[in-house]
């Protein structure tokens, strides 16, 4: 590890599973203080203790309990973020859900899967986003980072009308916060993993047959893994990034290239 991050402060959404969990701990271990946020409280707890233990001393991190769905716990999450004294520098927007199984095709899909994904998905990206964007326009700038996906980009979604278009808005809510914020030195950007076996696609990833339809899909050959998008991500929350801004970054194994 290089400490690219040493005196970052950052908060990271979903961090109790997959790939929110790989990249806050990969913070850690580059110098941040990290605030590990989800609605799953001990899944976070556990995570942020593993992650100081690898990193070792001088390492900070914390678990915050954080429902993005509902505004309240939000703002209160951000508010024992700054009772810690931390003021944020980087937030991760990546906490999201796909409903396999009931999230279909547009003329199939029930009204209450639809509201339940854009629930969490937009909604809860954008109170994340929302109160992200009034502490860095408070204290000066800071970088959003959304977690974005293939689905919103091409075909690969079409039996995910729910997840895909909440993903498609979560590109579009980069873009707009990025060019109203520039100004205040505020940068918003979308990290695109391609399928990475995480809790979230074991419904994939359990099945041999769609998981070999997915990987020959994948240019790459192989399906990710939470790993490969830390790289991205410790740059877009380094200063490393400082021009860039409403940009797409792409790690998806060449899926969307397709
Ligand atoms: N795994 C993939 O193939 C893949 C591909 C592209 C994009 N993504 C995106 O990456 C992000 C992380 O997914 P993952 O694969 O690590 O999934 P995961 O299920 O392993 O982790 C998601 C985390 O989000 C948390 N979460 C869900 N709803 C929440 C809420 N309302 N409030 C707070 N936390 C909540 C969960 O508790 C969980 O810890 C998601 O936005 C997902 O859409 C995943």
């Amino acid at each position: 590890m290089t400490d690219r991050l040493t005196g970052k402060k950052i908060l990271v959404t979903g961090a109790a599973s997959g790939i929110g969990r790989q990249v806050a701990t990969r913070f850690v271990a580059e110098g941040a203080r990290v605030a590990f946020a989800d609605r799953d409280q001990p899944g976070a707890a556990t995570a942020a203790q593993a992650a100081l233990e690898a990193a070792g001393a001088g390492a900070e991190a914390l678990a915050i309990d954080m429902d993005i769905t509902d505004e309240q716990s939000v703002t209160a999450a951000y508010a024992a973020v700054a009772d810690r004294g931390w003021t944020l520098d980087v937030v991760v927007a990546n906490a999201g859900v796909q409903l396999f199984g009931r999230d279909a095709k547009a003329a199939d899909l029930d009204l209450d899967v639809w509201k339940a994904t854009v629930d969490v998905n937009l909604t809860g990206t954008f109170l994340t986003v929302k109160h992200a964007v009034r502490g860095f326009v408070e204290h000066g700038g800071g970088s959003l980072i959304l977690t974005g996906s293939p689905t919103g980009l091409n075909g690969e979604g079409q039996d995910f009308t729910a997840y895909s278009t909440t993903k498609a808005g979560i590109h579009g809510m980069a873009r707009t916060v990025a060019a109203a914020y520039a100004g205040q030195g505020v940068r918003a950007n979308v990290v695109v993993p391609g399928y990475t076996e995480t809790p979230l696609v074991t419904t994939i990833s359990g099945d041999p047959s769609s998981r070999a339809a997915i990987v020959s899909r994948t240019p790459l050959g192989r399906p990710g893994r939470p790993e490969d998008v830390e790289g991205i991500m410790v740059y877009l929350a380094s200063d490393e990034s400082s021009f860039a801004t409403g940009a797409i970054f792409r790690v998806d194994g060449g899926m969307t290239s397709l």
